[in-house]
């Protein structure tokens, strides 16, 4: 992991041949920036200008100064046109802090200094940019080359970052970084289960990382096997399980807070480790990404690790069904008839609709044993989804103003964007069934295929709170974002910790 260092010293005095700048229209040229020029003996003004850098964001100029043998760079990034009325979007600071990141490495620097732009500029206190510098170094950086051979690696290798800070405002910017590298190592390390080959990740794999987690933190732990998930009554999980020879698990993780009386939240991800679409076999092309089924679990379980870090004030308990959804001789059929956790029953007209089958008993168990404040699931659920938001936007669906307003905050200042579909009962109709108390999926008329899988989890978790996210356009392979890369993105692990933390 790379190294950030916060330090009251002028950025020219810092231990690095790579100076990084991020300015808005307006600050072009700013008394540092040409105090950093000046000491290389160039004036940055002259070389903004031949390059017509007008601070747009994401625009960037790069000037390699040498000085002897020694090669000297002044990255300047822009971060966009500042409003006078309007503080900057935290996104810009993201996009911008990203694109410099990789024009570092793009220049094969192994470090570099960064003039920490002020944060009233994008309205933020001194500990909160210092929150996002940390996560968005980390996350940018972030790299799957675990299964290249030695000479094929990726070379992304920044080892050394110097954060330049005034000193009145260093000790809040530092107590930021901490917080920040411990959500930006959560979002790696779910990006990381996501991009495993999912053969290497089952779901007893993945159960194991909990576990780990749940020791090496002090986190409450509980696993259910297959054959206590079918004890148990659980036959939305275990139809999905059987067809494969990977026994499914049921992975609980919880962290208490010492404060009294505090509300409790569920989280409940979908841990699918590979959706084949079972004996609703899907074709070929649609199928070759199905790894990624299991991020919302992910993001779950590591979320779970960064709040027993944070320690908010909140009991926060995080619930993982896992399973794999492989056609086979002893695979549930199109026209099997489940019967759930709470005694509901479901007729399984397509095996690919599976999600809502293992988040059905997840729900229902949440609600009967935590009797909490809020459930909130998050789910690759359905292809409807992305389509309808595509990869930028995850869809939030509830019927509980509230807890949309409380997660609609959190996307925005968290960086995990989320836009709600409407969950009226209209749409409850289309998941009648003839033979059972609710089908796996839509009618046809209704169209809305997000919606009526929404539907279909309502059934599950009687009156309490409740928010469904359909991470399904948004957890793997977001072009655009200079801060994701390929493959897993993380989605949902930032939104979640801040909910936490910010929960009134
Ligand atoms: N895991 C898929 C949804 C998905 C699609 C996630 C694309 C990520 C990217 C889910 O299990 C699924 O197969 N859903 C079906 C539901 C349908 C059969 C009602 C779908 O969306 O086609
Ligand atoms: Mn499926
Ligand atoms: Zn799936």
């Amino acid at each position: 992991m790379i190294d950030l260092d916060v330090s009251t010293k002028k950025i020219t005095e810092q231990k690095t041949r790579c100076y990084g700048f991020l300015v808005t229209d307006k600050g072009i040229a700013s008394a540092d920036l040409k105090a950093c020029g000046a000491k290389l003996g160039v004036d940055v003004t002259v070389f903004l200008k031949q390059y017509a850098f007008e601070g747009k964001l994401m625009q960037a100029s790069i000037l390699p100064v040498l000085k002897g043998k020694e090669l000297f760079h002044i990255i300047v990034v822009g971060l966009g046109k500042q409003d006078k009325k309007k503080a900057l979007s935290i996104e810009n600071y993201r996009r911008a802090l990203a694109h410099l990141v990789r024009q570092v490495a793009v220049h094969k620097q192994k470090s570099f200094a960064l003039q920490v732009p002020a944060p009233s500029l994008f309205d933020l206190s001194m500990e909160q940019i210092g929150q996002k510098t940390a996560t968005i170094i980390h996350i940018t950086s972030y790299k799957f080359d675990e299964f290249f051979s030695k000479e094929n690696k990726k070379s992304i290798e920044i080892s050394d970052v110097f954060l330049c800070v005034s000193s009145k405002d260093s000790k809040s910017f530092k107590k930021g970084i901490k917080i920040g590298e411990i959500v930006a190592q959560a979002m790696n390390k779910a990006r990381h289960w996501v991009n495993m080959p999912p053969s290497d990740l089952t779901p007893i794999d993945l159960a194991k990382k909990a576990k780990a987690i749940a020791q090496k933190r002090g986190l409450k732990f509980t696993l259910f096997s297959e054959k206590q998930i079918n004890e148990k009554g659980m036959g939305g999980l275990a139809a999905v399980g059987r067809g494969s020879d990977n026994d499914c698990q049921l992975a609980i993780l919880e962290y208490k807070t010492s404060k009294k009386n505090a509300p409790t939240f569920v989280y409940v991800g979908k841990g699918i480790t590979f959706d084949s679409g079972g004996l609703s076999l899907k074709p070929a092309v649609h199928m070759e990404t199905m790894k990624e089924d299991m991020s919302g679990a992910a993001a779950v379980i590591a979320t779970m690790e960064a709040i027993a870090q944070l320690k908010p004030n909140v009991n926060v308990i995080g619930i993982t069904p896992l399973a794999e959804n492989l056609p086979s001789g002893k695979a549930t059929k199109p026209g099997d008839i489940v019967r759930f956790y709470n005694g509901k029953t479901a007729e399984v007209k397509n095996t690919d609709a599976e999600g809502r089958l293992v988040l059905a008993d997840a729900l229902a168990y949440a609600t009967k044993h935590y009797k909490p404040d809020a459930i909130i699931d998050i789910a690759t659920l359905t292809g409807a989804c992305a389509y309808a938001l595509g990869p930028f936007y995850t869809g939030l669906m509830s019927q509980h103003d509230d807890l949309v307003k409380a997660i609609e905050e959190s996307a925005l200042y968290s960086g995990d964007p989320v836009w709600r579909l409407p969950l009226s009962d209209d749409y409850a109709a289309a998941i009648k069934s003839d033979v059972a108390d609710i089908c796996n999926i839509g009618s046809q008329k209704y169209m809305a295929g997000s919606i009526t899988a929404a539907h279909f989890l309502k059934n599950f978790v009687g009156d309490t709170p409740w928010a469904h996210l359909d991470i399904a356009g948004t957890a793997f392979n977001v072009p655009d974002r200079p801060y994701h890369g390929s493959g897993g993105t993380g989605v949902g692990v930032r939104l979640l910790i801040d909910l936490a933390q910010n929960f009134k």
